[in-house]
Order: structure tokens, then sequence, then C-alpha cells
């Protein structure tokens, strides 16, 4: 009995009290963890410092309705640029320019359509800009889809995700070619990624419609670099460049489609390690105006500074043989300019 009681209050007195502080000590421990890992994060990643201004300077972004498309947009007009958000949902896209229109006071930012899965789309597009705009400094590529598991065309029968994330890009920069030319000299950005490195362009099998979404985004981020160093290597001389990037990994809407539980901890992982947009759009609005780079032509860039390529996607005879197929899945026509 004695004992018993003697435990009870040794137990509130002792034990109780020191588990709430160890608990405390934890979760301390696990907040300066969580700090420590988003300081890290903040403190390695790359910056762009330099205030250079875009004012008159024509900047096309595509898929700036949110992410890094919209930061990018968002810091290009904040420069004086004027900025054209290529987006394919108007109604996003119009909240998102009120939003920037009114945090940078810059009135020149303009919405037009574009649906890069759509050839359709990107020729109406691409007559459009060619119709209003006298010039055109700098062309961004960065829209981007990813679905997981979910097979998906497009109206012109291509797998969706390379429709979008490469054959779409491939006939936009045709159709705007001779404008950048004009313009020189101008840019062509191109938002590749680092997960490149876990998928290959199979050139045996441009339209690959029964493999897994998933797969084809790394698929299609190869595309990215195997066409920009092609692009590239076509541009020398013009006064025209083309060089790509990978933003890091970002708490952004491209990871909407990975489906529960996988987005559960995926979820986590993003709030914990990945950068911010503002922070994800760092290399693109370097690239876009940084004048130390006017001539640097067909490089790879990360955390604002050059980086290499592995061997695959920097070999020019598997870049040059997408350029070929692209050309025919996008089914360029006689009187379109070839570059
Ligand atoms: N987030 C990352 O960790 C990461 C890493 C490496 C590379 N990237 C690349 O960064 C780029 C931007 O992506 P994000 O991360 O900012 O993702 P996001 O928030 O999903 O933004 C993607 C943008 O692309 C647009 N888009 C999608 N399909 C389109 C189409 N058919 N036509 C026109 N626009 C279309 C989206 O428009 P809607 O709003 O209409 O859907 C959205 O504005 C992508 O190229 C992506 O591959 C991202
Ligand atoms: C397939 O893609 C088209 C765009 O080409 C889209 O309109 C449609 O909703 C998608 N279908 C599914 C089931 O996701
Ligand atoms: C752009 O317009 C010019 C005339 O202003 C025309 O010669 C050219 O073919 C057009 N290019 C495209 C791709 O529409």
């Amino acid at each position: 009995m004695i004992v018993a009681e003697a435990w009870k209050a040794n137990y509130l007195f002792w034990v109780l009290p020191a588990v709430l502080i160890l608990g405390l000590l934890a979760l301390i421990g696990i907040l300066g963890l969580f700090f420590a890992i988003r300081l890290y994060a903040k403190l390695t990643c790359g910056r762009y410092r330099e205030k250079t201004r875009m004012d008159g300077k024509t900047v096309i972004v595509t898929g700036c309705t949110s992410g890094i498309g919209k930061e990018t947009a968002k810091e290009l007009a904040n420069r004086g640029a004027r900025v054209i958000m290529a987006c394919r949902s108007m109604e996003k896209a119009e909240k998102v320019q009120d939003e920037i229109i009114e945090e940078t006071k810059n009135q020149n930012v303009l919405v037009k359509k574009l649906d890069l899965s759509s050839f359709a789309s990107i020729r109406t597009f691409a007559e459009d800009i060619n119709k209003t705009e006298k010039k055109l400094d700098v062309l961004i590529h960065n829209a981007g889809y990813a679905e997981t598991f979910k097979k998906n065309i497009s109206e012109d029968g291509i797998e969706l995700t390379m429709a979008t994330n490469h054959y779409g890009p491939f006939l936009l920069t045709h159709l705007l070619i001779n404008l950048l030319k004009k313009s020189s000299p101008s840019r062509i950005v191109v938002v590749a990624s680092s997960l490149y490195r876990l998928g290959t362009c199979n050139l045996d099998n441009p339209n690959p419609i029964n493999t897994m979404p998933g797969y084809l985004y790394y698929v299609s981020k190869e595309a990215n670099i195997l066409f920009t160093k092609e692009l590239a290597r076509r541009l020398e001389g013009t006064g025209v460049t083309a060089n790509c990037l990978h933003p890091g990994l970002i708490d952004t809407g491209i990871w909407r489609n990975v489906p529960v539980p996988l987005s559960w901890g995926l979820g986590l992982i993003n709030k914990l390690f990945f950068k911010t947009p503002v922070q994800g759009c760092q290399t693109t609005v370097m690239l876009a105006v940084d004048e130390k780079l006017t001539k640097v032509n067909g490089e790879y860039f990360s955390d604002c500074e050059k980086s290499s390529v592995s061997s695959k996607a920097s070999d020019m005879a598997r870049a040059r043989k997408l350029w070929e197929i692209s050309e025919k899945m996008v089914k360029l026509e006689d009187d379109d300019p070839r570059i």
C-alpha cells in the first residue's frame, strides 16, 4: 500500500514531468531540424541578384497560371518587360494577370490563349503574335504537364505528355523563329528537369501512347535537353540563343496528379525539402535577362550556374534524330519556317 502510494507520488512528481520535458525537447529538436533543413535549402539555392532591367523587351512565358511560370512572369514584369502570358486557361490566367499588374504596377502584361497540346491552338497563337508583336526578345518554354498513371492523347492523336512538353514547344519555336531572328540578339529558354536522367527517348517510338505517362514525363524532359542542344547548333551565328535549365525540385502544381497515398508522403517531402516557386524561378529569370549570357548557347543550367548533362542527353546524333522525327510529328508545312 505504502509502496504504491510512494510510487504514485514519485510518478506525479518525477516521471510525468520528465516525460513531458523529454517530449518537449524532442519536439524542439524536430522543429529545429526542420528549420535547419529549410535554412540549408535556402542558403544553397541559387539566387539571381542582378537588378538588370527589361524595359522595352518583349517576353513570352508559356504556362504561367501557377508555379514557377507565374513567378517568372511576375519577376520579368517587375523588371519592366512587356510580358505575354501564354496560357490554356484564360480564366486562371486573367486572375494571375491582375495580380501581377497590381503587384508590379506594370500595365504591359497581356494574356493570350495557348494550349501546347494542340497544333491548331499553337498555330493560332503564333499567327496572332506574328501579327501583333513587332519584336520578341525572349521565348520561355515553361509550361509542363505530368500525369502518373492516366494515359491520354492530344487532339492530334499524340501521347499527351510528349505533345505538351516536347512536340508543342518544338512547333511553337518554328512558328516564332523569324520574329526571334528579326529581334536578335534574342533568346529561347527551355525549362527542363534533372529528372531527365530517369528517362530515355525511344527514337523508334516517337508516339509512345502505351507507355506510362509518369515515365514519359522524364522522357519529355530529356527531349527538352536534346531539343535545346540541336536548336542551339542550328541557330549558331543567328544571334538567337537557346539554353535549358533545371529549376530545382519545387513545391508547385506539377505534382497535382500524383494519386493518394503517394501524394501524402510527397506532400510532406514537398513542404520539407522542396524550393518555393520564387526560389524555383531564379535560373529561368537569369537565362532570360542576364547580360553576360547574350552569347551563351546550347548550355544547361542549374541553381543559376552552368552545369553538365549526361552523355546520352548531349549525344548530338540522338539530338538530330529526335529533331527529324519531331519535324514529321508536328506536320511542318511547306511554307513553315525551317530551323
Ligand atoms: N516543380 C518541380 O519540381 C519541377 C522540377 C523540374 C522541372 N519543372 C518544370 O517546370 C515547369 C513549370 O512547372 P511547375 O513546376 O511550375 O508546375 P505547375 O504549377 O503545374 O505549372 C505548369 C504550368 O503549365 C501549364 N500547362 C500545362 N499543360 C498545358 C498546356 N497543354 N498548354 C499550356 N499550358 C499548359 C499549366 O497550366 P494550367 O494551370 O492550365 O494547368 C501551368 O500554368 C515545367 O516544365 C516542369 O516540367 C518543375
Ligand atoms: C485527355 O486530354 C484532353 C486534352 O487533350 C482533355 O480535354 C481530357 O479531359 C483528357 N481526358 C482525361 C480522361 O483526362
Ligand atoms: C509572319 O508574318 C509575315 C508578314 O508579316 C509573313 O511573311 C510570315 O510568313 C508570317 N509567319 C508566320 C509563321 O506566320
